[in-house]
């Protein structure tokens, strides 16, 4: 694979800032300054800064998102984060992300070709939504959530409602727009209270108390890769 894939499944930076990294010259392969083109093989050794780095295995986790933990690599403000709560050795990162006080199914990931795939909008990947609201969303309201409402970012797409109880929805949408659900909600007249993501990309958090992971079965990652 490319030097830069290789620094980013090392989990030493992004394959852009890898780039930078090889072009200062910090990066040497068997001894000898690695280029942009410089391909890694099997016993190649990598150093970057004169220390060994190596390609990590590929990691697929899925958490069930608790309250109260924002969903970054790192937070300026101390608080803590869903990387924080997975172990630190499989360098994964979230993919997409979810409020500070939304909970559930958040996968984590250092296949980083597959977290561009799922977080671009153009796959659709779809998302399942547990949603409390203020009020009794009568079948009229369901209706307009589910043919899409106007937001100030524009109209969003047809969507799956239901009702779960009277004032607890389902929601399933396509689309990862920024506080999306709750923005709907707003739009329609029902502020959310409380919001939970049952599943992600069919993956459901079933069995996971708030704050626990699973890894992927082999399966699972497959459908990921096949979008099915
Ligand atoms: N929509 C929201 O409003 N918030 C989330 O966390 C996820 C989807």
């Amino acid at each position: 694979m490319r030097l830069n894939a290789y620094l980013a499944r090392a989990g030493v930076a992004s394959r852009r800032k890898a780039d930078d990294l090889i072009k200062a010259g910090r990066v040497a392969v068997n001894g000898r300054p690695g280029q942009l083109n410089t391909f890694v093989q099997q016993h190649d050794v990598v150093e970057v800064d004169g220390k060994r780095v190596e390609k990590q295995r590929l990691a697929y986790l899925l958490l069930n998102k608790p309250r109260d933990t924002v969903t970054t690599a790192s937070d300026p403000q101390g608080r803590t984060t869903v990387v924080d709560l997975v172990p630190a050795a499989t360098r994964v990162v979230p993919v997409g992300r979810l409020d500070v006080d939304t909970t559930g199914a958040l996968l984590l990931t250092n296949d980083g070709e597959l977290a561009h795939r799922l977080a671009h909008p153009r796959y659709g990947v779809e998302k399942t939504y547990v949603v409390e609201v203020e009020g009794e969303p009568t079948d009229a309201t369901l209706e307009q959530l589910q043919a899409g409402v106007e937001l100030d970012d524009g109209a969003t797409a047809p969507a799956k409602a239901r009702r779960l109880t009277k004032n607890v929805l389902e929601l399933t949408i396509h689309e990862g727009r920024n506080r999306q659900v709750k923005r709907m909600l707003e739009a329609v007249g029902h502020p959310v209270t409380r919001l939970h993501r049952s599943e992600y990309a069919g993956l459901d958090v079933a069995g996971l108390e708030p704050g626990e992971w699973r890894e992927l079965t082999r399966d699972e990652v497959e459908r990921l890769r096949h979008g099915s």
